[in-house]
């Protein structure tokens, strides 16, 4: 029985009254987004627990709602009936037990989990956290019949780790075949990445089945937020790779033997090329899509919005299609109805080094949407075409992106973008380029998503241009090309 000082209810009554003197601090907030989802003040991280539950879409986050900067970890929440319009509900998971709080300790807190419909219940997974403790990390459970009033079981902590297992023990993700309950875990073994597979008839009782995969060596030395699912007739990993190559997320689409608890992949590439994506997680909704959503930072990026009360954001919600064994993820299509002004040019040809404005009347701001086919056939195979986006009045300040055709990749650079201490140029194969390449985009007031190749290759990053950069171009380097054609929407706000 675990020996309680504070009470569950308690520490949310008090995280919510700081949440609410915190809002005061949002000031001269410039970058606020305007449809990507955040927490309403201060620190968020990971997306946890996504689901939708009688027809609500629920978005649960890595929350410190005392400070713009990581703390004493809370599950934010907030719920939807499209994906787009969100609703911020009381945070639902706060610490509060000796497996995931301790007093004047800050480095505590529920970790990141995942969520699963139990009937009418929604059970939250979660990793309680204590630095200092033995063991630090161990997994534990919530319910809540009414979806925002979260209990936390009497039977917690429901798995502490296995001998063989490193300690680092995090972020387990739940689902369900037949009448079992699966679970992997983020973690390690003998210094490279893991993810450790439980199985249980309960939520409550586990038993542990080895690790569903290890790292072969090249891929980081600890998996954080693992999420392991069916999809057609394969199963796809998706792990964040800790010291490895930034922690680019990656995907690997295989075979899961149930019987021996392991996954045997097939093949393996990164979901996207951007400095700004991290922890995806997934879940099948109720038209049956698979979809994925990430924290758009890194543990590694700069945060600028914390003077102005708030860090932390989430990508676009994205499907994840697997056409003929390969992994491709689309913007989900409610995204559309966010779109309101339509401009729309065809046939814009450019000599080599030319730039044509295609904002001339000022409409497109911070927050908008893109499709530009670029007709490949003629550029004299070498050099570059694409846009320049954000662009200030003397033209220094810019992002750019574009297709590189001699090495056929897309490139997303923002070293001109502003306002990051450590821009940089991100670049990402494009398998497929045939005659013609379409890029699709999607701004808002301070990221930049961007994909193409039909969804196999996308690029997310942070750019804090300033608000009167709004200028965009079409340009080529060294190449001719055409702009078959673009169409460009307005977007707009629907997030506060
Ligand atoms: C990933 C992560 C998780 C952990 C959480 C803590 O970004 O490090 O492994 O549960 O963030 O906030």
């Amino acid at each position: 029985m675990t020996i309680t000082n504070v009470t569950h209810k308690e520490q949310i009554n008090k995280a919510m009254d700081a949440l609410e003197t915190s809002k005061k601090n949002v000031v001269n907030a410039q970058y606020r987004l305007n449809y990507h989802f955040m927490a309403p003040v201060n620190w968020m991280n990971d997306p946890n627990g996504l689901i939708q539950h009688n027809g609500t879409y629920h978005m649960f986050y890595q929350h410190h709602p005392y400070s713009v900067n990581w703390g004493p970890m809370h599950w934010g929440h907030a719920v939807s009936t499209d994906l787009i319009n969100w609703k911020h509900e009381e945070i639902a998971l706060a610490p509060s037990e000796s497996y995931d709080f301790q007093q004047g300790n800050e480095d505590i807190g529920c970790f990141s989990g995942s969520a699963v419909s139990v009937g009418e219940e929604i059970a939250l997974i979660y990793t309680g956290h204590v630095i200092g403790k033995s063991p630090k990390e161990v997994q534990a459970v919530a319910f809540s019949k009414d979806g925002l009033n979260f209990r936390k079981s009497e039977k917690n902590p429901v798995i502490l780790p296995p001998a063989g297992v490193s300690k680092d023990f995090r972020d387990p993700k739940v689902w369900k075949k037949g009448d079992t309950w699966y679970m992997v875990i983020g973690s390690s073994i003998d210094g490279n990445g893991a993810v450790p597979l439980f199985k249980s008839e309960n939520l409550l009782q586990w038993s542990y089945m080895g690790p569903a995969l290890t790292g072969d060596g090249t891929q980081g030395d600890m998996w954080e937020c693992p999420d392991l699912f069916p999809i057609g007739n394969k199963h796809l990993l998706i792990v964040s790779p800790m010291n490895m190559d930034n922690g680019k997320n990656i995907i690997m689409a295989g075979e899961m033997d149930y019987e021996n608890g392991r996954f045997t992949p097939e093949s393996v590439k990164e979901i996207d090329e951007g400095d700004d994506f991290y922890a995806a997680q997934t879940f099948v909704d109720e038209k049956g899509r698979r979809i994925l959503i990430a924290w758009m930072d890194t543990w590694q990026t700069d945060f600028p919005t914390k003077s102005e009360g708030w860090a932390g954001a989430m990508t676009i919600p994205r499907e994840i299609i697997l056409e003929n064994g390969e992994v491709k993820f689309l913007p989900v299509d409610e995204l559309k109805n966010l779109r309101e002004e339509l401009t729309t040019y065809k046939k814009i040809k450019l000599s080599p080094n030319e730039t044509v404005d295609i904002n001339t009347q000022n409409t497109f701001k911070d927050s908008y949407e893109m499709k530009v086919t670029i007709d490949l056939r003629n550029t004299g195979k070498t050099g570059s075409a694409g846009l320049y986006l954000r662009i200030s009045a003397d033209g220094k300040a810019k992002a750019k992106v574009y297709y590189d055709i001699n090495e056929q990749e897309l490139v997303v650079d923002t070293t001109l973008a502003g306002g990051k201490t450590n821009p940089t140029v991100s670049r990402a194969k494009v398998e497929n380029p045939g005659d013609c390449l379409t890029l699709r985009l999607f701004m808002d007031t301070c990221s930049l998503e961007v994909l193409t190749d039909d969804g196999r290759t996308w690029i997310t990053s942070r750019i804090y241009p300033s608000k009167e950069s709004t200028g965009i171009y079409t340009f080529t380097e060294n190449a001719y090309a055409i702009f078959k054609d673009i169409n460009m929407w307005t977007l707009r706000k629907v997030i506060d």
